[in-house]
């Protein structure tokens, strides 16, 4: 978590790290900090609360008549990890001998150690984070070479890391190193950039490079170079990224997640394109080969969790083979039984979260062939999976994901029935068949989003709930865990999924009197089950807002007690990209009208980049 950008060239940065910090606030807000160089060693602003409360700060300097600037600066924008969110616990950090200044992204799991050493030394702390133990261990080891100093922070911490980096002797000079957190190096005329994620240089460049671990960039106003630890020189490539500046921003929309759930029609049809045009996807397809597998794994976390849950209905439907889905966190430590005959899918929207990581490292470890699922080309994830398909979705900025989800189901099933063909349990008629059916998703999820009227007038209603059950049957409980999900993070009502034939095990005794249930029912022949659970809980005084194709014995329903919310019909396996469509406007609808920060849900940041 926490976002970094570091400027230096002929423009302003001030202005220039505050637009980037915005694109980045994503990645953390509880405080944000910029620093230049002033006349008497470096001028720092940063403040605890959203980038907002740091804009004022910066607008009373300029009031003041002492306006932060200069040609060159680092940003940061904090999740906390170590140390209460708080104006000292702010990045940036400067050594106490105010020579360094430093931008952290990630954890120093080796920071007590190394506070207690420098401590000795007699280096006074000023924060309680583990990041401020970067600046005083590379003033302790700097001698007048900026580059060493870093250089030998880097081999001395342990964890993770991306940082920038100024010197005060060095005022032309920005540093950049990265382990384990992603880091891109942009160029353009004006000046070169760092910065944790592309939306934040996209408004000057969309030339970047990415930064491998343990590689330092130098960047000066007109140059950019690479070293490894040994100082020796690297070249690498410059990469174009294809994301267009609107795609960074809400383009009328009050929040980007309105934005990136009405984006889904576009964001289906171009993955779908992606396997279909010659290209980096469409080869993977066409070279991955599963019948050395005997069993599949598909590891993640959250969203992307539930993404896995959904596609081991379809895989196993599909292949005949045995597909486990896991939490990455819990799969990383559990000593999984994997050989090089298991396939190991992970799934990623930043595909840089720490424990899908670790995951997709310990699955290599133990000799799997590892598959990524990733929409953010350059993530770790993406370049060190042994395949890697990547979703179409372009930026995701909302903490909640809504495209890069629906993206992922889409490259699952068309996976499924890749897989599938090669087993020769499908045939070349059923798989087009099959193609024929996803390719008709994004009409179908476009007709969706011309009527979300009756969505929003029913999520009005739904403000003062404090727990709202979502349950379902086969298929449809896998996307009920993804409505949960969604809802409980913008809204913060308490939710839980349930497969509707556990309710009678427990959760029923939760039910009373107006407890809202929504039901899932896109399985045909469930759709008997689903309902007599519907019924179950409107006898005890719940409520229930039904959602999905099947739907003929809901008009028998008391409407009071029953509200349904109609899909169209698409083969029963590609259902759930219809219902979440649903479960996206439902949870939007109530967060807004909460009046709740729904791009910025509390506690959350979008890529969890720390355990
Ligand atoms: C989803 O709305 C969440 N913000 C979260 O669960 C997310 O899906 C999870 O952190 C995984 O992130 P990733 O896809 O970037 O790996």
């Amino acid at each position: 978590m926490c976002g970094i950008i570091g400027y230096t060239g002929k423009e302003d940065a001030v202005p220039i790290i505050v637009e980037g910090l915005k694109k980045l606030e994503y990645r953390g807000y509880d405080s944000s900090g910029i620093a230049v160089y002033g006349k008497n060693g470096f001028d720092v602003v940063k403040q605890k609360g959203r980038l907002s409360v740091l804009e004022d700060r910066l607008k009373d300097r300029m009031r003041e008549n002492k306006p932060l600037c200069g040609n060159l600066g680092i940003g940061h924008t904090r999740w906390a990890t170590h140390g209460e969110p708080s104006d000292i616990n702010s990045h940036p950090h400067v050594g106490s001998k105010n020579k360094i200044a430093v931008v952290h992204n990630g954890i120093i799991e080796n920071y007590k150690q190394l506070k207690e050493r420098l401590e000795n030394y007699g280096v006074p702390f000023a924060s309680q984070t583990d990041s401020e133990v970067i600046a005083q261990l590379a003033e302790h080891y700097y001698c007048g070479d900026i580059i060493d100093a870093v250089i030998k922070v880097s081999n001395a911490v342990e964890g993770s890391y991306a940082l920038g980096v100024m010197c005060i002797d060095e005022r032309d000079t920005l540093i950049a190193v990265k382990k384990d957190n992603p880091l891109i190096i942009g160029i353009c005329d004006h000046g070169n950039f760092i910065a944790s994620d592309v939306p934040a240089v996209l408004k000057h460049t969309n030339r970047v490079y990415y930064l491998n671990d343990k590689e330092i960039a130098v960047l000066r106003e007109g140059s950019v170079q690479f070293f490894n630890m040994d100082r020796e020189p690297l070249q690498k490539n410059i990469e174009t990224i294809k994301w267009s500046m609107d795609s960074a921003e809400k383009g009328g929309y009050p929040h980007f997640m309105l934005k990136e759930i009405m984006e889904q029609p576009r964001v289906l049809r171009d993955t779908i394109q992606s396997v279909i045009m010659e290209g980096e996807n469409k080869n993977v397809l066409d070279n991955i080969s599963v019948s050395c597998f005997n069993k599949i794994i598909i590891t993640a976390c959250g969203s992307a969790y539930n993404a896995g849950v959904t596609a081991k209905y379809v895989f196993e439907k599909l292949c005949r083979i045995s597909v486990e889905v896991e939490l990455a966190s819990e799969f990383r430590y559990r000593d999984a039984i994997i050989d090089n005959k298991t396939l190991v899918i992970l799934v990623s929207q930043s595909g840089e979260t720490a424990d899908t990581i670790a995951a997709m490292r310990e699955a290599k470890s133990k000799g799997a062939s590892t598959l990524s699922i990733v929409n953010v080309i350059g993530s770790t994830i993406a370049k060190e999976a042994d395949y890697c398909l990547f979703t179409a979705a372009g930026p995701e900025i909302a903490v909640a994901t809504t495209k890069a989800f629906s993206a992922q189901l889409v490259l699952l099933y068309i996976l499924a029935i890749r897989f599938a063909l090669r087993l020769k349990i499908l045939s070349h008629n059923e798989e087009r068949e099959l193609l024929a059916q996803i390719a008709t998703l994004p009409d179908k999820v476009s007709a969706l989003l011309d009527k979300t009227g009756s969505i929003q007038m029913y999520a009005s209603t739904c403000v003062g709930y404090k727990s709202i059950f979502f349950i379902g049957r086969n298929i449809d409980y896998a996307i009920a865990l993804e409505g949960s999900l969604k809802l409980k993070e913008i809204s913060y009502i308490h939710s839980e999924a349930y497969a509707g034939g556990e309710l009678k095990h427990g959760t029923i005794s939760l039910v009373e009197e107006n407890t809202l249930v929504v039901a899932l029912s896109n399985c045909s022949y469930l759709y008997g089950k689903i309902m007599s659970n519907a019924e179950q809980v409107i006898s005890r005084g719940a409520k229930v807002l039904l959602i999905g194709s099947c739907s003929d014995a809901a008009s028998a329903h008391d409407s009071e007690k029953l509200y349904h919310i109609s899909l169209p019909h698409v083969h029963e396996m590609f259902s759930p990209s219809l219902s979440v469509i649903v479960l996206q406007l439902f949870s939007y609808y109530v967060a807004a009208n909460k009046g709740l920060d729904i791009d910025k849900p509390r506690n959350l940041a979008k890529s969890v980049t720390v355990e």
